[in-house]
């Protein structure tokens, strides 16, 4: 294990900003940026292709060992491939968003996932963000962060990137308030490694601050 390398792990509910400010994070220190989720949402677009339900696990199970997910960086950017197609733009959908939350639910699906992100991590010094990483994933990670708002101030953030990148698909702010909680509820109250604050990391509550301010606040700790 090379000395140098470290791990920033940032953990958190959706639409609490920690991609934007993991993305800011990388690219101020000029290391790599690994999006987890992508990869859980990978899995639940091929269930929907497969016409499988994401909350069958014998049947995820059953496409498991064929599915390939794997990651790339061009320019330090990361694509998610999914049986060596690029889908890191089609996963973006909010009904990849709820397969992807089913799917990682399912301790066959984690531990594929988790063995590829630990493997991108043990050579590179990245900020790794999700719902596990600094309780699961990278327990060592040097710097640990659990960025949260509340579920309001999350749907806002989701409906606007949703309703600016053309993906809204006519769901209203209620609605997706809506799938929002049902969302945390499934990553918080699973049984395989949920959502939960690391009891050494530092929270980040972004209700009340923007993400510029946010990503201040975690680069002053890790400057520390
Ligand atoms: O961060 P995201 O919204 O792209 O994640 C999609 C789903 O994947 C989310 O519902 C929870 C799950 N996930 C997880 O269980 N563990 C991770 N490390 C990352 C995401």
């Amino acid at each position: 294990m090379n000395k140098d390398v470290f791990s920033i792990a940032i953990d958190g509910p959706s639409g609490a900003g920690k991609s934007t400010i993991a993305k800011e994070t990388a690219k101020r220190l000029g290391i790599i940026y690994v999006d987890t989720g992508a990869m859980y949402r990978a899995m639940g677009l091929k269930t929907i292709r497969a016409g499988i339900n994401a909350d069958d696990v014998e049947s995820v199970c059953s496409i498991l060992d064929g599915t390939d997910v794997t990651i790339e960086f061009r320019d330090g950017v990361q694509h998610v491939l999914l049986d060596n197609e690029d889908v890191s733009d089609v996963i973006r959908t909010q009904e990849v968003s709820n397969a992807a939350s089913k799917v990682s639910a399912i301790p066959q699906v984690r531990e594929k996932m988790v063995q590829l992100q630990r493997k991108i991590a043990e050579d590179k010094t990245v900020v790794m963000d999700g719902r596990d990483i600094g309780t699961n994933v990278l327990p060592g990670a040097r710097y640990k962060f659990f960025v949260t708002a509340s579920p309001e101030q999350r749907t806002s953030r989701r409906y606007r990137e949703l309703k600016q990148n053309g993906k809204l698909n006519g769901m209203t702010f209620n609605e997706l308030l809506i799938e929002m909680i049902q969302r945390d509820e499934r990553d918080s109250k699973r049984e395989c490694n949920p959502l939960k604050k690391a009891a050494d990391a530092i929270l980040i509550d972004t209700t009340y601050m923007n993400i510029e301010q946010a990503t201040e606040a975690l680069l002053n700790k890790v400057a520390d």
